[in-house]
């Protein structure tokens, strides 16, 4: 299905350095409010606009990427979030298929379930938020009962990247950059955390992350959007197929922390080898799905980790709308939006039990903590480096 171009400026926002908007002290050196020359030729566009302003008047950014066939892509350096990304259905209807608010206010409001954002510096939960790293005991906070969750109190999800975009052969994107200082919510070394999303023109978003640090730490970058492909962010996303390209996942305890094992998925709810609908079986009377009070859990991924592999695919047969995830990563979490419970509106929606799905790909849960787990420490001299794409299509 070929859908109609849109021919649209490309403002001339792409050549500089790092734009460092994420502090006040840089706030007199942001060129791309200052050099906005059109060349109305290219099919693709990407613009920045002011998204809110921080407490202390820091102004965020939002940056809008619009690819050939009018997909759009929208990011701020708060936490370095998926605002909005809007994809065609069946009828070229483009319409918005993650959670999330139309500014800044919305995100900085409390209790916001990771919308769209970036989690770090280890993703998904630290057991009793500790863990040991070359015989030294690190502590965490604990954010989640007695463990830790998504980088703790303030993880990556809640500071300024420092942003720039860029027009390359795959597309077109934001760079976002963190230091995360040594000590940064009881994590060991200076990170210096890279994130670079493109858009493509085969409507692919792609995630690339890499890090390096000055210390033994440990890392696990992901993305947290919660999709739900109806185009109505306000409906539950039960009646989504949803493939996940797994013969065994990872049990928890009540607390969802591993209980180490890894469990073959054939005849349990958690068998997704052939796309089934997301409601068909999240009720079901198991102990794994009471604890997660739905699908709140990681899968371990066929094929070899460290290369592309086919992670997931979800259908809304509804609207057509198709997604395919890729990933280098061995796990990827499958929460179907449990804890959404109505309080939180934005995009003109309620965000509602089970109204947004999370396909974070990333390693296991708890993996610092548990020796038989793919390891996740980097060091000095090393290179943390992971891909994900997310694509979008049609199909009848
Ligand atoms: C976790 C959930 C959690 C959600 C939002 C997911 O990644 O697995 O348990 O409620 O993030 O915090």
């Amino acid at each position: 299905m070929k859908r109609k171009q849109t021919t649209v400026a490309l403002l001339g926002l792409l050549a500089f350095g790092w734009a460092c908007s994420g502090s006040p002290e840089n706030q007199q050196d942001t060129p791309q409010q200052a050099t906005e020359t059109e060349q109305s030729v290219s099919t693709s566009s990407v613009s920045r606009s002011d998204f809110g302003k921080m407490e202390d008047g820091t102004v965020v950014d939002l940056y809008t990427l619009t690819n050939e066939n009018g997909t759009e892509l929208k990011i701020t350096n708060y936490g370095a979030v998926i605002t909005s990304l809007k994809v065609a259905d069946k009828n070229d209807s483009l319409e918005d298929v993650v959670l999330g608010f139309e500014n800044l206010e919305g995100y900085l409001q409390k209790g916001v379930p990771y919308f769209g954002a970036i989690v770090g510096r280890y993703g998904n939960r630290i057991a009793n938020a500790q863990f040991v790293l070359d015989g030294q005991t690190y502590k965490l906070a604990a954010n989640d009962g007695p463990n830790h969750l998504h980088g703790g109190v303030k993880g990556f999800d809640k500071v300024l990247w420092q942003a720039e975009s860029f027009e390359g052969e795959e597309g077109i994107g934001v760079k976002l950059r963190h230091l995360s200082k040594d000590g940064e919510e009881g994590y060991p070394g200076n990170l210096t955390v890279d994130v670079t999303y493109t858009l493509t023109d085969d409507d692919a978003v792609k995630i690339d992350y890499k890090a390096t640090t000055d210390k033994a730490t440990v890392v696990n970058l992901t993305n947290h959007a919660y999709f739900n492909l109806s185009g109505d962010l306000g409906e539950k996303i039960l009646d989504h197929e949803v493939m996940i390209n797994a013969d065994r996942f990872v049990p928890v305890n009540q607390t969802l922390i591993p209980t180490g094992e890894l469990k073959p998925v054939e005849g349990t709810p958690f068998d997704f080898t052939n796309p089934t609908e997301v409601g068909a079986r999240i009720d079901a009377n198991d102990q794994q799905i009471g604890y997660g009070k739905g699908y709140d859990h990681c899968w371990v991924l066929n094929g070899a980790a460290g290369e592309m592999n086919l992670a997931a695919t979800v259908h809304h047969p509804e609207s057509g709308r198709f997604m395919e995830v890729h990933t280098t990563e061995p796990g990827i979490q499958f929460y179907t939006g449990n804890f959404l419970d109505g309080s939180l509106s934005g995009k003109g929606s309620t965000y509602g039990h089970r109204t947004g799905f999370c396909l974070e790909t990333e390693h296991y849960p708890d993996s610092p903590n548990q020796k038989g787990f793919p390891p996740v420490t980097l060091r000095p001299g090393e290179t943390y480096h992971t891909q994900t794409t997310y694509k979008f299509s049609v199909k009848e």
